[in-house]
C-alpha cells in the first residue's frame, strides 16, 4: 500500500478518479479513497492546508492502513534559482522553517522527532530517484532540492531570499515538513513531490491562480506513471 496526501481538491481529485476498485472511510474529518491505482494498492487524501492538518492526516493514515511509502505530493511556490513555474522538485530533505526556538539556544527550525533534535526531515533517496527518473518525460525542468514548510503562503521576494539563505531551499509549500516528520517518526519511508505554481514572490497570488491547476495536474500523471515502479 502507498499513501498519497494532497492539500487541495486539484492536487487529489485526479487520483481519486483513477483508483479502481474504491473504498472510501472517513476518519478524523478526512476522507480516505483507497483502491488500485494504476494496479498498485494505494490510498489518497486530501488533508487541507497547513501543518497540523497535514500531520494529522499522516499520522492517521500510518495507523490505519500502515503504508510502506507516504507521499506529499501538490504546487509549491519555487525559490531556487532556475526553478521555474512549471518544473518539479523531489524533496532531498523538508525543513519546518517557521520553527523556532532559538531564543532558547537550539537551531533554527530544529524540531524534536521522538527524542532527537532534527533540522533535516528526510526522504526516502531510493524512491526519489525513481520518481526523479519517470518525471523527465512529463516536466521541462526537474530538480532535486529542500523544500521549506510552514503555516504561510509566501508571496514576498525577500522572505525567500532568507529561505535560500538559512535552508538552501528551492521551494516552499505548507505540508511536507509535516508529514515528513511524522513519517520519521513512525520509520516509515516518505517522499515530498512539488510541481511549481509561481515563484513566491509579489505575483504569487495571481501566477498560483492562474498555473497551480496546471501543475497539480502533472504531479497526478507522473503518480500514475511512477507507482509501479516504487
Ligand atoms: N503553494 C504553492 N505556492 C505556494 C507559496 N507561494 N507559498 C506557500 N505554499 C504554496
Amino acid at each position: 500500500m502507498i499513501g498519497i496526501i494532497g492539500a487541495m481538491s486539484m492536487e487529489v481529485e485526479g487520483l481519486m478518479a483513477a483508483l479502481t476498485d474504491q473504498t472510501e472511510e472517513t476518519l478524523c474529518g478526512l476522507r480516505f479513497v483507497s483502491g488500485k491505482l494504476s494496479g498498485v494498492d494505494a490510498v489518497v487524501v486530501k488533508c487541507g492546508a497547513g501543518k497540523v492538518n497535514a500531520a494529522m492526516c499522516a499520522a492517521t493514515m500510518l495507523l490505519r492502513y500502515a503504508p510502506k511509502l507516504i507521499i506529499s505530493t501538490g504546487v509549491a511556490g519555487g525559490i531556487g534559482k532556475g526553478v521555474k513555474i512549471g518544473n518539479l522538485v523531489v524533496a532531498e530533505h523538508s525543513v519546518q522553517y517557521d520553527y523556532d526556538t532559538t531564543a532558547v539556544g537550539e537551531p533554527k527550525a530544529g524540531v524534536m522527532v521522538c527524542d532527537e533534535l532534527t533540522v533535516e526531515l528526510p526522504t526516502s533517496a531510493a524512491h526519489n530517484a525513481v520518481l526523479a527518473q519517470y518525471a523527465q518525460d512529463i516536466y521541462n525542468g526537474v530538480h532535486t532540492g529542500v523544500i521549506a514548510t510552514g503555516d504561510r503562503f509566501v508571496a514576498d521576494s525577500a522572505f525567500c531570499e532568507q529561505l535560500r539563505e538559512e535552508f538552501g531551499a528551492i521551494a516552499c509549500e505548507m505540508e511536507t515538513g509535516a508529514i515528513a516528520h511524522v513519517c520519521a517518526a513512525n520509520k516509515t519511508p516518505f517522499c515530498g513531490l512539488r510541481a511549481i505554481s509561481d515563484n513566491a514572490n509579489e505575483d504569487g497570488d495571481v501566477d498560483f491562480h492562474t498555473f497551480a491547476r496546471d501543475s497539480a495536474d502533472k504531479c497526478i500523471a507522473l503518480l500514475k506513471a511512477s507507482l509501479p515502479s516504487l
